[in-house]
């Protein structure tokens, strides 16, 4: 049972250490509530997938106190730039490439190559960031297919449950209520990857040209939004599920005690550890499989394993 306290300073302060310590705590933004985890570390990043009960690892958004501290983890384009400039901190999330150096879980971004990013102005979303002095990742506070939280009693009846969730900071109702508007520019081009608490139309007054629309634009740009993605992450190499053992041509992914692999997904057998390790594990056989094949131990249906299995079917699904 998580714990409903309201954002006092000295609540904000424990808070910031239960994320350092890699746990989970909901926190109010101006939009809705977040579910928040530190966004470095892979292991608290997999419980927000467990606590939401989500079927799939959708890309989660990164929360950071300031432009500046965005500038850590992705590469900012001239109208990103000006998109910042107007609306941080606000409701607007930007998703932008991903830095070679940046020090984010490879699962908050689901295994693309970008990530979500957005700098909140609720005070307590700003305070909490300094007192935890990580990059948090949240998305909305509620169970997987909910409406999203606006008020920390949401919270409690959808996640107060969980043992995974330590701690909801009570900030009031959110003044949005929203979710944020998300703006990608897949192929350089500003679209509207999700309407939300920022208009469109003052998004394209600020950058004097119109959005492209995600669901509109076949193609591309639509193939940038998460939702409508076939695979979020196919490795180079080619993938064989549910394989006992590895054949000659093979490097083996195992899961589970008796897996004798390079690489273990979880060797007790962990589903949430085994999704803390998903996509760097893939991208670090992928590098060193030489021509080789990546067979994957079966992962039970089970908890994470679902999202895990449906990752994994993506990757190895057939490509053009
Ligand atoms: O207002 C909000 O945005 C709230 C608060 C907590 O910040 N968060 C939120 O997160 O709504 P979530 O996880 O419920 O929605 C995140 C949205 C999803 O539509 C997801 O597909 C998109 O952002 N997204 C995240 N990373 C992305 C990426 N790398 N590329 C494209 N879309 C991304
Ligand atoms: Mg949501």
């Amino acid at each position: 049972m998580a714990e409903c306290v309201a954002a006092s300073e000295a609540a904000i302060a424990r808070a910031g250490g239960l994320i350092r310590e890699g746990k989970l705590v909901a926190f109010p933004t101006e939009t809705v509530y977040g579910l928040g985890a530190d966004a470095s570390d892979d292991k608290a990043v997999a419980r927000i997938f467990e606590a939401k009960g989500r079927p799939r690892f959708n890309p989660l958004i990164v929360h950071v106190a300031d432009a500046q501290a965005a500038e850590k983890h992705v590469v900012f384009s001239a109208e990103a730039k000006t998109l910042a400039r107007h609306f941080w901190p606000g409701g607007l999330t930007l998703v932008l490439p991903r830095r070679a150096d940046a020090r984010l879980s490879l699962l908050v971004s689901a295994g693309l190559d970008t990530v979500a990013i957005r700098v909140p102005a609720h005070e307590t979303a700003q305070a909490l960031l300094k007192a935890a002095k990580r990059p948090i990742a949240a998305p909305s506070a509620n169970a997987s297919g909910k409406v999203s939280p606006t008020r920390a009693s949401h919270v409690m009846e959808s996640l107060g449950h969980s043992d995974l969730l330590a701690m909801v900071l009570d900030g009031g109702a959110c003044r949005l209520g929203l979710e944020s508007t998300v703006i990608g520019f897949p192929q350089g081009i500003p679209t509207l990857l999700r309407p939300g608490a920022v208009a469109r139309a003052e998004i394209e007054a600020v950058l004097g040209r119109r959005l492209a629309d995600a669901d509109a634009a076949s193609g591309e740009a639509g193939r940038a939004s998460p939702g409508q993605l076939e695979s979020h992450y196919a490795p180079g190499a080619p993938l064989r599920l549910d394989a006992r053992e590895a054949g000659p041509d093979e490097v083996l992914l195992g899961f589970g005690p008796k897996a004798k692999s390079s690489m273990n997904l979880s060797a007790s057998g962990d589903l949430t550890e085994a999704a803390a390790n998903l996509f760097a594990m893939l991208r670090a056989l992928d590098a060193t499989a030489g021509g080789k094949r990546i067979a994957v131990s079966p992962i039970p249906m089970e908890g994470l394993g679902e999202a895990i299995n449906d990752r994994l079917k993506r990757a190895a699904a057939p490509r053009g």
